[in-house]
């Protein structure tokens, strides 16, 4: 049973070519290695069926990067989340800062789309996470609060255990630039008293909050052993599979030595 997640979000890098030697150079690494950590791995829409079939029969999981809320129709350009079913992912991101910042996604809109994913049964990992000039206005929490909010309106609480946040600090994105362990611990544990009050101490505990922006091997460590952090959403560092396995290398070992982390579930 896994008790953390490693997700890779190759964001729209890469041909199909590349896509399948990546994902058979991850595969070849993390294989049936590292169990404690569930791995996905997120290639851009036209990379999709090529990850699927390079990924059959191990445990590593599909996602997409983004999803339409409405099931089928003259929609140009966009993917529903039963199409998304159909092509073998299992999860999606959704809420992605870059979507929000570049292509005009609302709180509403994303709320509408993590609807449609767990009504397909999709599991969606919903990305919030402030700006550098929220942090600094000390507008963090209200940030994250509107984001929290508008995304899990309307969510009932028997899906929720299909549920990922992952908590991607804009300014850390990219940058090089990685939240420290203490901003992390303190802005995961806000989150998680967030959605214990939206749906209850159990179920708000069970939900499990991985971090982003700017992680990699060096820096993996020192995340992984925050409380609060089950996982990582890896943009850059994913697209080496020597980095990207380091990173799962650390975070299973971590969940799973006697002397490790416990995953919130396990509290
Ligand atoms: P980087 O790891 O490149 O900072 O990207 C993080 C991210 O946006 C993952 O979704």
């Amino acid at each position: 049973m896994p008790r953390c997640t490693v997700i890779a979000n190759w964001k729209m890098h890469g041909t199909q070519t590349q896509a399948r030697d990546l994902a058979r150079a991850v595969r070849r690494l993390v294989g049936n290695r590292f169990r404690a950590a569930e791995v996905v791995l997120a290639p851009p829409f036209t990379s999709l069926e090529t990850v699927r079939r390079a990924l059959a029969g191990s445990r590593l999981r599909l996602a997409a990067q983004n999803l339409y809320w409405q099931p089928h129709g003259a929609f140009t350009g966009e993917v529903s989340a039963d199409m998304l079913r159909d092509a073998g992912c299992s999860h999606v991101i959704v809420g992605h800062s870059e979507r929000r910042r570049l292509f005009g996604e609302t709180n509403r809109d994303v709320g509408r789309k993590l609807g449609a994913a767990l009504e397909a049964s999709l599991k969606p990992i919903l990305c919030v996470g402030e700006t550098l000039e929220e942090r600094r206005r000390g507008d963090t929490h209200r940030t994250l609060s509107a984001q929290l909010t508008g995304a899990l309106k309307g969510v009932p609480k028997s899906v929720i255990e299909s549920l990922t946040v992952a908590y991607e600090p804009v300014w850390a994105i990219g940058t090089g630039r990685h939240a420290t362990p203490a901003q992390v611990a303190e802005t995961h544990g806000w989150i998680r008293r967030a959605l214990a009050r939206r749906f209850g101490t159990a179920s708000g505990r069970a939900i499990p909050i991985v971090y982003g922006g700017s992680v990699n091997p060096d820096n993996a460590a020192e995340l992984a052993r925050v409380t609060e952090v089950d996982g990582v959403l890896v943009g850059g560092a994913s697209l080496d599979h020597q980095s990207f396995a380091a990173i799962v290398k650390v975070f299973s070992t971590e969940f799973s030595t006697a002397t490790g982390k416990t995953r919130t579930t396990d509290k």
